[in-house]
C-alpha cells in the first residue's frame, strides 16, 4: 500500500542557518533557499583548478551547498518535490534511503513531511560530505532514528527494506559499466510499491539540441554569478567523473532493472527527474 501523505511541507527554511549574500539572477525564492551554513563556491575561479578531475573533498563539501544552489537548475523546486512523492511512497517501519546523500540536505527537507516512523539512510562514499552531513543533520535537530553510512556504490549494496530511495544528481558519477547493477541492487532492496527518485543531468541524442541546451545552462550559471573562467574550469574537471545518460539511457536502465511504472517528473533543459515504482 502506498503510505498516506503526513504533513504539509512547514513554511521554514532548508536548516535555518544563515543565509548567504544574494548573487546576481537570484530570484526570492533561490536567495530563501540558500539558506545553509555553505561558504560560497570559488573553487574554479583558478583556471588552473579544470586540470583535475572534480572531487568531493573537504573543499568541496565546504561550499557544497551554495554550489549545487547556483549549479543546479531549480535546485530547491526539486527538493520540494522530492519531499511531496518521499511523503506518498515512505510507509512506517521501512526504510528511505539517499543514496549520494552530499551534504544532507534532501533528509533534512524530508524529515517534516516524511512520516516519523521511517528510518532515513544517507549513503555517500566521501567522508567529508558526511561529517558535514551529520553536523547539518545534529543542528536541525533530527528526531526519528536515521543513520549516514560511508559506502562506495560501485561495490556496495546498500539498499534493503527500503520503500523509497532518493538518488538526487549521483548516478552520472557512476560508471557506466556499474549503473545496470547499481539500478538492480535499488530495484531489489525496495518493497513492492517502493519508489524511486531519480534526478540526473542529461546528454540529449540530437546534437542541435544537445548543443542549445547546453548554452542555456551555461547561461544560467552566469546569472547565477558565475565567470566564464569557473564555468570552463569547472566544465574540465568534471569531463570524466560526470557521464550523463541520454533521457532513453536512463529509461532504459530502470525497465531492465524491472521497473514496470516509469515516469517523468521534472525536466529543465538537460535535467530530468524520473520516479519509477516496483
Ligand atoms: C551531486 S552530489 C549529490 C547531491 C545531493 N544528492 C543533493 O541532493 O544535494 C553527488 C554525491 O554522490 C557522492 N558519490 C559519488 N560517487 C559515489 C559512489 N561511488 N558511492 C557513493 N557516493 C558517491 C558524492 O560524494 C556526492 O556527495
Amino acid at each position: 500500500m502506498i503510505g498516506s501523505r503526513r504533513a504539509v511541507v512547514k513554511a521554514r527554511g532548508l536548516f535555518g542557518y544563515t543565509l548567504p549574500p544574494s548573487l546576481p539572477g537570484d530570484s526570492q525564492e533561490m536567495s530563501q533557499q540558500r539558506e545553509s551554513s555553505s561558504e560560497p563556491d570559488r573553487l574554479f575561479d583558478d583556471p588552473e583548478a579544470g586540470n583535475s578531475d572534480f572531487v568531493f573533498d573537504n573543499r568541496t563539501a565546504r561550499v557544497f551547498d551554495d554550489m549545487v544552489n547556483r549549479s543546479v537548475p531549480l535546485y530547491g523546486e526539486i527538493q520540494r518535490m522530492l519531499g511531496e512523492m518521499a511523503a506518498d511512497f515512505a510507509t512506517p517501519g521501512s526504510n528511505l534511503f539517499d543514496l549520494g546523500c552530499a551534504t544532507g540536505t534532501s533528509l533534512i527537507q524530508l524529515d517534516p513531511v516524511v512520516d516519523p516512523g521511517v528510518r532515513f539512510v544517507g549513503v555517500d562514499n566521501s567522508a567529508e560530505m558526511l561529517d558535514k552531513a551529520r553536523e547539518k543533520l545534529t543542528a536541525h535537530g533530527m528526531q526519528r532514528q536515521w543513520e549516514l553510512q560511508q559506502a562506495d556504490l560501485h561495490r556496495e549494496q546498500v539498499v534493503e527494506n527500503a520503500s523509497v530511495v532518493i538518488m538526487n544528481l549521483t548516478l552520472q558519477f557512476i560508471r557506466p559499466l556499474y549503473r545496470e547493477r547499481v539500478a538492480r541492487n535499488i530495484y531489489e532492496g525496495l518493497e513492492e510499491q517502493g519508489a524511486l527518485l531519480l534526478v540526473e543531468k542529461l546528454t540529449i541524442g540530437d546534437s542541435l539540441f544537445n548543443r542549445l541546451f547546453i548554452n542555456y545552462y551555461y547561461e544560467m550559471k552566469r546569472r547565477h554569478g558565475y565567470s566564464e573562467v569557473e564555468i570552463a574550469a569547472k566544465r574540465e574537471a568534471l569531463e570524466n567523473v560526470l557521464i550523463p545518460y541520454r533521457p532513453e539511457e536512463n529509461r532504459e536502465l530502470l525497465a531492465q532493472a524491472g521497473f514496470s511504472h516509469i515516469e517523468e517528473f521534472f525536466r529543465w533543459y538537460n535535467f530530468s527527474g524520473i520516479i519509477a515504482v516496483k
